[in-house]
C-alpha cells in the first residue's frame, strides 16, 4: 500500500533542507550495495528525526537497530556537547559499515556502536535516556520498550518506526508476523497511562511517545 502520495513525497523533498554530504553518501552507498537499503530513515524521516533531536537537545541518545548508520548521525546532531549516542546493531556487517561512517564524522567520539542482541545490550547500558530510537525487529518491540521505559527520563521521548507497517496494520485481517506483532505494540500503547502519544503517518508510520 502506497502511503504517501507521491507527488506530496517529492513536493516535501523539495522544501526539505539537504541531506548533509555524508549522510548523503550513507544513503548512497546504502542504496548501491545493500539488498535491503528500503530500511533506511531516508531524506524527509531522517531530517525529522535530526529536528526532533535539535529540539530536545538530549544528553543521551539510544538507537536500537543502526542499519548503516544513516539514522545514528541523523538523531546525533542534536546532542548536547557532552552528549553520547548508543546504538546497537545485530548484523557485525552492517555494523562494521555504519562504524567506517561515524569514524569519519564529526560525531566519531560521540556515537558508540555496540554489536549483538538489542535485548540483551539494553539491559548492559548503565545510562538513563532523554530520547530512544526503535527501529529493529518488530517482534521484539514490546519488549524492547518494556526494558527501556524504566530508563527513559520523565518528559524524555520514545520513538518508534514502522508502526503502520506498510498499512498492515490497516487490514481487516492482520496476516504476517511483523504486522501482528507491530498491532499489538500500537495497542499496548492506548493502554498505557504513564505516557503521552502520537502516531505520526511519516513514511511508514512513527510513533512519538513522551513519558509522563
Ligand atoms: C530498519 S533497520 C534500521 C534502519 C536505521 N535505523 C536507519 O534508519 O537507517 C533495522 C536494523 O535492526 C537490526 N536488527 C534486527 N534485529 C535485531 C536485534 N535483535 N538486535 C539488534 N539489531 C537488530 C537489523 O540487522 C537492521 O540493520
Amino acid at each position: 500500500m502506497e502511503l504517501v502520495n507521491k507527488l506530496v513525497q517529492q513536493y516535501a523533498e523539495k522544501y526539505t533542507s539537504a541531506e548533509d554530504v555524508l549522510i548523503a553518501e550513507v544513503g548512497m552507498y546504502t542504496y548501491t550495495n545493500h539488498a535491503h537499503a528500503q530500511m533506511l530513515s531516508g531524506h524527509l524521516q531522517g531530517k525529522f528525526l535530526e529536528m526532533i533531536s535539535c529540539m530536545l537537545r538530549p544528553k543521551r541518545i539510544l538507537e536500537v537497530g543502526t542499519f548503516t548508520g544513516y539514522s545514528a548521525l541523523c538523531l546525533a546532531k542534536g546532542l548536547v556537547d557532552d552528549g553520547i549516542l548508543h546504538t546497537i546493531e545485530l548484523r557485525e556487517e552492517d555494523a562494521a559499515t555504519a562504524k567506517s561512517f561515524f569514524d569519519r564524522s564529526f560525531y566519531k567520539n560521540k556515537i558508540i556502536i555496540h554489536v549483538g542482541e538489542a535485548l540483551d545490550i539494553i539491559g548492559e547500558i548503565d545510562e538513563t535516556w532523554d530520547l530512544v530510537f526503535l527501529d529493529a525487529d518488530k517482534e521484539n518491540y514490546i519488549n524492547y520498550f518494556n526494558r527501556v521505559m524504566p530508563k527513559v527520563k520523565p518528559n524524555g521521548f520514545i520513538l518508534a518506526d514502522n508502526v503502520l507497517f506498510h498499512g498492515q496494520v490497516l487490514e481487516d485481517e492482520i496476516k504476517g508476523k511483523n504486522a501482528i506483532a507491530i498491532q499489538a505494540f500500537n495497542d499496548m500503547l492506548l493502554e498505557r497511562k504513564d505516557v503521552e502519544r502520537m502516531l505520526l503517518p511519516l513514511r511508514d508510520g512513527v510513533f512519538l511517545i513522551r513519558k509522563l
